[in-house]
């Protein structure tokens, strides 16, 4: 009983001080936080998809603050491009193939970088794949080749770097999930529940690196809304601007800087995400179908031509 007390006592003080410290953290705008990590140099940074779009633009930024930068993708072509880009404004790059939806791959390519390259202490889980259509449209096999890179590979590609971060104290694993991946959008139902699950794999990992005391690993979950690499090419949207992938790039860079947990994109969306288990279900179908037009907006969907046929590659099993 005394002990409980105490217990809930250290809390109040402890939630007091949590108070304070967000706010004051969130009035100092994000640029000047990521000062507090002047440069990545001596960092190895991995990103999972970096042979294009946010990934590619990614690989760059960090580069230029210093990290070694090591790129992987099941587009050899593209990784190696992003990798010569990179060398040639004066950079340390490293590219390899790799298909991260295949364990044995992730573990194989994660051995050679660590002989060639060093140890990992940087992972971005970026790369992602999406189907664009309705459930019933959408093959079995397309269903489980998005879970497979857009979540599964998180476990595969993790358990190669985490144990390296642990040891060393040092370590951030970067997850790049969406914003359907807190909020479901139609024509997207797989796509957005592998989405759910990473934003679901990095909370629970956090908790589990806090609760096992190994501090010096940190955790980002990035959560942003349509961006214009081609991924999502044809999608209208009525009411939010469709976001460029340098500005979410260097969002993702200083929120590494700076350690942030949760960034999502852009930030005021936070607003309608507060109001989600707040409001009445039926009020907030009628908002977002009447008047921001979210389920509008996959009506358009077209995706890219080469992300099509570099699916059916993967579902056939011939990459690249
Ligand atoms: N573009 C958007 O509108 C948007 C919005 C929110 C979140 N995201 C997420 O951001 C991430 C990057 O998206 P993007 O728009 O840059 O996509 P993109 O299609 O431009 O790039 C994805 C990269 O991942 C690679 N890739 C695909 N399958 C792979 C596999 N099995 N193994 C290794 N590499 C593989 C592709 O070859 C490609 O180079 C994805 O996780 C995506 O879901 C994108």
């Amino acid at each position: 009983m005394f002990q409980g007390l105490v217990d809930f006592l250290v809390f109040l003080i402890l939630s007091a001080y949590y108070i304070i410290e967000s706010i004051i953290i969130n009035l100092i705008p994000r640029h000047y936080r990521a000062g507090w990590r002047e440069t990545l140099r001596g960092e190895i940074a991995l990103v999972t998809g970096g042979g294009n779009g946010i990934g590619r633009t990614l690989c760059s930024k960090l580069s230029r603050l210093g990290a070694t930068v090591v790129i992987w993708d099941i587009n050899s072509q593209g990784a190696e491009d992003t990798a010569a880009m990179l060398r040639q404004e004066g950079g340390k790059a490293h590219s390899y193939k790799c298909d991260i939806s295949n364990n044995d791959d992730v573990y194989a390519t994660a051995k050679k970088v660590r002989q060639e390259v060093g140890k990992v202490t940087i992972l971005v889980n970026n790369a992602g794949i999406v189907s664009g259509k309705t459930l019933l449209e959408t093959p079995d096999a397309m269903i489980k080749k998005t879970f497979d890179v857009n979540i599964l590979a998180h476990f595969w590609t993790t358990k190669a770097f985490l144990p390296d971060m642990i040891a060393g104290d040092n370590g951030h694993i970067v997850t790049i999930a969406s914003l359907a991946g807190l909020v479901g959008v139609n024509k997207l139902v797989d796509y957005s529940a592998s989405k759910f699950a990473a934003v679901g794999f990095d909370e629970a990992l956090r908790l589990e690196l806090e609760v096992e005391g190994k501090r010096g690993v940190s955790t980002t979950v990035v959560c942003p809304y349509y961006v214009s690499t081609g991924m999502f090419e044809g999608v209208k949207s009525r009411l939010f601007p469709i976001l460029e992938p340098d500005y979410v790039a260097d969002e993702i860079v200083t929120a590494i800087r700076s350690r942030d947990k949760v960034l999502l994109l852009p930030s005021y969306l936070r607003i309608f995400l507060a109001l989600k288990f707040t409001l009445p279900m039926k009020m907030l179908y009628t908002l977002g179908v009447r008047v921001l037009k979210i389920t509008q907006t996959m009506d358009t969907f077209q995706g890219r031509q080469n992300a099509k046929s570099q699916l059916n590659g993967q579902l056939d099993g011939k990459n690249d």
